[in-house]
């Protein structure tokens, strides 16, 4: 049996960070075979035998090179045996050593004086745009896919994490949990699809809490984030605590409560059983268990993206154990060494230490930063003292991110943010993962603190560095449209890789020759597959109530189209792709739960009245599950 989930969401398949680079087979015969030399060396016996001892010492090099502690290595990371792996993961290999031969000297990050970057994609908004009728028939278009969306998973895979559109039926990803019902509940709810509530809700209430207590290992983040999130939030939509009570059919706000608290006293055991305050990543729900994953260690983003679940569900159900054990963690990792805010994606639950030095805003870093501000505000802001230094860090973060992260393309000026694989000494990488594209929405709202641009202004609330954090926000939005705009199918991949003055790549575009960007952005072929993933429909939300251009619906619209457009399977449901840079793309046979739980409720806020679920009085947690700002004390 293996001991490790099928996946992880901010690692879904592709796994493009855990310990890839400390494959020895895979360096080594890759490399040899690979390599150009290999002709010459065949004529000499001598120079093949020095050649492998060179490739030899490389690899050691490199091994030694990462601070990882071998001891945490697993057999199965050694010899490169990992089960998602895809089959084309030498060609990484292949080029890190690549890049090891010359390793170019580290520049810092700059702005290049060129703007060309107009943000702007649309240069003239059409006087339609405008126009009420427009927006309420296309907030109609994306609830009709999340009716059909819902309807495809009920036929065939209701009560199952996650369907299979394609084969027609469902598959356990996450634990068992039904993590899909749990995560469409709200939407439907804030939709008003009482059909899809009254069935979700029933479903939770028949079944879920004998799941809870009879299921195995789950993922402490990912429960939380999808199913405890969810519950939450249902209990508030639903009337619990006096919430909003929009909807009245399903059972009995309480029964999301008590299932919540039912889930969070197991949960609870991952914080418990760890010698430091750093959570262990796998709870075994039935016997209250947890231990580390494989390796031993968690990702950084994992253990700092509970505590607005837990601090909400000690909210409502009137004990204080949830939130003082998941506040733990950030008083803890407050008191770690950083790098002008920046911290490391992995850490050690024994040590309580950051491990290693790969330091990104994508996959095992994201939701950190997120955090770091959303926890913040959903205290109140000004209201707790106590709770300041979360801005504090998240602050010293953007500004870090500003400094070392930020790039602009070559030749269009596109601004992205960029990777530091070795640490703030090794070469700036530049990668972006599409999990990235939540920054821009983190950033706009840090700025305002979840007002429209307008008032803040007008209450003179915007300092320099919250103008700056805003129009970063701006720009990047800019980008990660220009990651959709830019492929055959006018979806994004998985992640893209950015030319700059230092960095080039031949051959690996978008596909879409009529793209403005189609050299500024590079799309290797390992990285081409779309999730349904939110993030950037999630940011177009929060830049459109915040900033009020209707770009961000315009673009939000063209993305949605693209959705419906390749990725709607007939006979049921939506599909993630395997590649979005040819026509017809192929169908990756998966609907991820996200895609109910946040990408289409996003959309739907995107295009509907800005007074519904504000900004100012709701965070959404990292599913987008909405959970009331300002605790009772
Ligand atoms: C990788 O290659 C193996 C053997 O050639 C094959 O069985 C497997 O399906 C491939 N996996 C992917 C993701 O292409
Ligand atoms: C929600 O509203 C309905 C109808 O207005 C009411 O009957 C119900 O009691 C309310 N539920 C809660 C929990 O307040
Ligand atoms: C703030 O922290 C102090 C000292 O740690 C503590 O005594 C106090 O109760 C805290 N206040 C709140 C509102 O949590
Ligand atoms: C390709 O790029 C052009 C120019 O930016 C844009 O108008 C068009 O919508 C793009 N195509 C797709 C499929 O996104
Ligand atoms: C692997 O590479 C081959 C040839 O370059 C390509 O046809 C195939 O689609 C790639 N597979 C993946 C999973 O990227």
């Amino acid at each position: 049996m293996s001991n490790s989930l099928p996946y992880s969401r901010k690692d879904v398949d592709y796994d493009n960070a855990k310990f890839r680079h400390r494959s020895f087979f895979k360096v080594i015969t890759q490399s040899f075979l690979t390599s150009n030399r290999k002709r010459d060396c065949i004529s000499c016996s001598t120079g093949k035998f020095l050649f492998l001892i060179l490739i030899f010492g490389v690899a050691y090099l490199m091994l030694t090179h990462d601070t990882i502690p071998s001891r945490v290595v697993s057999r199965d990371q050694v010899f490169g045996i990992r089960k998602n792996e895809d089959n084309n993961s030498s060609t990484h290999d292949a080029g890190r050593l690549k890049k090891f031969w010359r390793r170019a000297p580290r520049l810092p990050p700059q702005l290049p004086p060129d703007t060309k970057v107009s943000t702007n994609g649309i240069n003239h908004v059409p006087a339609t745009l405008d126009d009420k009728s427009l927006w309420i028939t296309r907030q109609q278009k994306v609830k009709e896919a999340f009716t059909y969306a819902w309807s495809g998973y009920k036929k065939y895979a209701m009560g199952y994490d996650e369907l299979m559109p394609v084969s027609q039926r469902g598959i356990d990803g996450l634990g068992g949990l039904g993590a899909t019902v749990v995560d469409a509940l709200d939407t439907a709810m804030m939709m008003g699809i009482d059909e899809v509530v009254a069935e979700a809700g029933s479903w939770v209430e028949e079944h879920l809490a004998q799941r809870i207590s009879e299921k195995g290992q789950v993922n402490l983040f990912e429960t939380t984030i999808r199913v405890l999130g969810g519950l939450l939030s249902a209990y508030h939509l639903s009337g619990g605590e006096k919430g909003m009570n929009i909807s009245h059919a399903g059972p009995n706000p309480s029964v999301y409560l008590e299932t919540a608290k039912n889930l969070g006293d197991r949960l609870l055991s991952a914080f418990t059983s760890s010698p430091t305050p750093i959570p262990f990543s796998d709870v075994v729900l039935h016997d209250s268990s947890a231990h580390p994953a494989p390796g031993g260690l968690s990702s950084t983003s994992e253990v700092s993206t509970l505590q607005l679940e837990f601090n909400y569900l000690s909210s409502v159900s009137g004990d204080p154990k949830y939130g003082m054990e998941a506040m733990k963690v950030m008083e803890h990792i407050k008191s770690l060494p950083k790098i002008e805010g920046l911290v490391p994606i992995y850490i050690s639950p024994d040590s309580g230490q950051f491990i290693g030095q790969n330091i990104r805003l994508g996959s095992r870093g994201d939701s950190y930063y997120e955090y770091l501000l959303k926890v913040w505000l959903q205290s109140g802001t000004s209201s707790d003292k106590n709770i300041s230094y979360l801005y504090d860090m998240y602050k010293e973060a953007m500004n870090g991110v500003r400094h070392r992260l930020v790039q602009k393309t070559v030749p269009n000026g596109l601004v992205f943010v960029g990777e530091l694989p070795a640490g703030k000494d090794g070469a700036f990488s530049p990668k972006m993962d599409h999990l990235v594209c939540f920054l821009p929405g983190t950033l706009a709202l840090g700025a305002t603190k979840g007002l429209t641009r307008k008032q803040a202004m007008a209450n003179n609330m915007l300092n320099s560095e919250d103008l700056e954090n805003l129009k970063l926000a701006e720009d990047l939005a800019k980008t990660c449209y220009e990651m959709y705009s830019v492929t055959s199918t006018g979806l994004a991949p998985e992640i893209a890789y950015f030319h700059t003055k230092e960095f080039s790549e031949q051959g690996h575009d978008g596909g879409n020759k009529s793209s403005e960007y189609m050299h500024d952005i590079i799309i290797r072929p390992a990285d081409r597959h779309n999730l349904l993933r939110p993030e950037t429909v999630e940011s177009f939300f929060v830049l459109y109530r915040i900033t009020e251009d209707l770009k961000y619906r315009e673009w939000g619209w063209q993305i949605f189209e693209a959705f419906e457009k390749y990725t709607k399977i007939e006979t049921g449901g939506y599909s993630s792709l395997d590649d979005v840079t040819v026509i017809p793309p192929p169908k990756r046979d998966k609907m991820e739960t996200f895609f109910l739980g946040e990408t289409l409720k996003y959309l739907y806020l995107l295009f509907g009245d800005i007074s519904h679920i504000p900004l100012d009085k709701f965070v959404f947690n990292t599913e987008a599950h909405p959970i009331p700002i300002n605790l009772k004390k």
